[in-house]
């Protein structure tokens, strides 16, 4: 299937033929494909200035940050392009903030992850992976990072020492399947984190920006972390656009000159982003994927015995396992590709389904009526 074409929740292949969009990028697409408000915010912005690097400021940079500050909580902006490279300048944060504040010995910071994070795919990333093919064949690594099992204080609590860094983690696991961890978990890794001196980073990259019906994944326990990573839908779809986003005595400690990006805060990126915020603000999108997400649950429910083994559902983000006797995950995703909805595995017979906050109930209902006739 070769995408020549799309349109909110919709994509058309070469040979014109229509799917639904149950992917949505990776959530790199929750207000749809070609959103008309975003596509507008990039067109202005197109005609004006798309470049300037960051050697010289630009007139969208400030206003961009604002609207980051007022979204999360949090005063201070890195912008980068990829998600990789927010994980990657998050990592650089917090290791300059253990030498310069939390006066760590020079070269002997520690970062605590989770077992089967997904971070991106840089080889720093790659190395503290627990995903055998997303890791072996490209050693050596770099060295600091402890991993725990997710969902599990007393591991972590093990693994904070005075070395500590931070503890990076995702709120909710995607690439693992969707998992949430258990209600108390995020508010123990804050206070654990407070405790013991040490910066909790949440990689908010796929489950932020309105994902899991808030509009962070840390909102569910109320829970404001250190530094925010963010990317994927804050590029609107349209361009590459990260940022890290933290307190200023945190990511103050980068002085002029010891981190940069070309594109990091483009004007093209500094207009498409506030025009995501924009969209956010007004909580419609957190609503609906609150809202649908109680339909997409229910409607998973209902599979239960009947090709779904077990799922997990938050917002409009589901991890779905199939009974393995239908095939891989990967070859129920084709078999759903032939009805006409795009869906993606994640590993085993998991599969994962994500579409656009924009989707309907109808189209909902319709996925969910296609799933239950390939599965049934
Ligand atoms: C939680 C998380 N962090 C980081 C990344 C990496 O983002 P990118 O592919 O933009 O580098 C991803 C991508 O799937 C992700 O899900």
């Amino acid at each position: 299937m070769v995408v020549a074409r799309a349109e909110g929740v919709w994509v058309e292949d070469v040979e014109g033929h229509r799917y639904l969009d149950m992917l949505a990028g990776y959530s790199a697409l929750n207000f749809g494909h070609r959103h008309p408000e975003l596509v507008a915010a990039a067109h202005r912005q197109l005609d004006r200035l798309t470049l300037t690097s960051r050697a010289f400021r630009n007139d969208r940079l400030a206003g961009f940050a604002e609207g980051l500050a007022e979204l999360t909580g949090l005063d201070m902006t890195l912008p980068m392009n990829t998600g990789a490279e927010a994980v990657e300048s998050g990592i650089k944060v917090a290791r300059k903030w253990a030498y310069d504040v939390k006066g760590v010995a020079p070269g002997e910071a520690t970062i605590v992850v989770a077992a089967d994070n997904f971070h991106g795919r840089t080889t720093t990333i790659v190395g503290f992976s627990t995903d055998p093919v997303a890791r072996e064949g490209f050693g050596p690594f770099t060295p600091g990072f402890r991993v725990v099992p997710y969902n599990d204080l007393a591991a972590l609590e093990a693994a904070v020492d005075d070395t500590t860094a931070a503890v990076l983690i995702e709120p909710v696991q995607g690439e693992a399947g969707v998992i949430i961890p258990d209600d108390g978990y995020l508010a123990g890794v804050r206070e654990l984190t407070r405790r013991t001196g040490t910066l909790f980073v949440a990689d908010e990259i796929q489950s932020g920006l309105g994902r899991t019906g808030t509009t962070l994944a840390v909102d569910h326990e109320s829970v404001l972390p250190d530094v925010l990573l963010l990317g994927k839908a804050l590029g609107g779809g349209i361009v590459p656009v990260s940022a890290v986003v933290a307190r200023r005595d945190v990511l103050g400690v980068l002085r002029p000159g010891e981190h940069g990006s070309t594109f990091g805060g483009d004007p093209l990126a500094a207009a498409v982003g506030p025009a995501v915020v924009d969209l956010l603000r007004t909580g419609e999108f957190q609503r609906r994927a609150a809202e649908l997400g109680r339909v997409l649950d229910a409607g998973l429910a209902a599979l239960v015995g009947r090709g779904v083994v077990a799922y997990r559902c938050r917002g409009l983000w589901a991890g779905v396992d199939v009974e393995p006797a239908l095939g891989t995950g990967r070859e129920v995703c084709e078999r759903l590709m032939g009805e006409g909805l795009l869906v993606k595995d994640t590993h085993g017979s998991t599969i994962r389904l994500a579409p656009p906050l924009t989707i309907t109930e109808d189209e909902l209902e319709w996925a969910l009526s296609v799933l239950a006739g390939v599965l049934g």
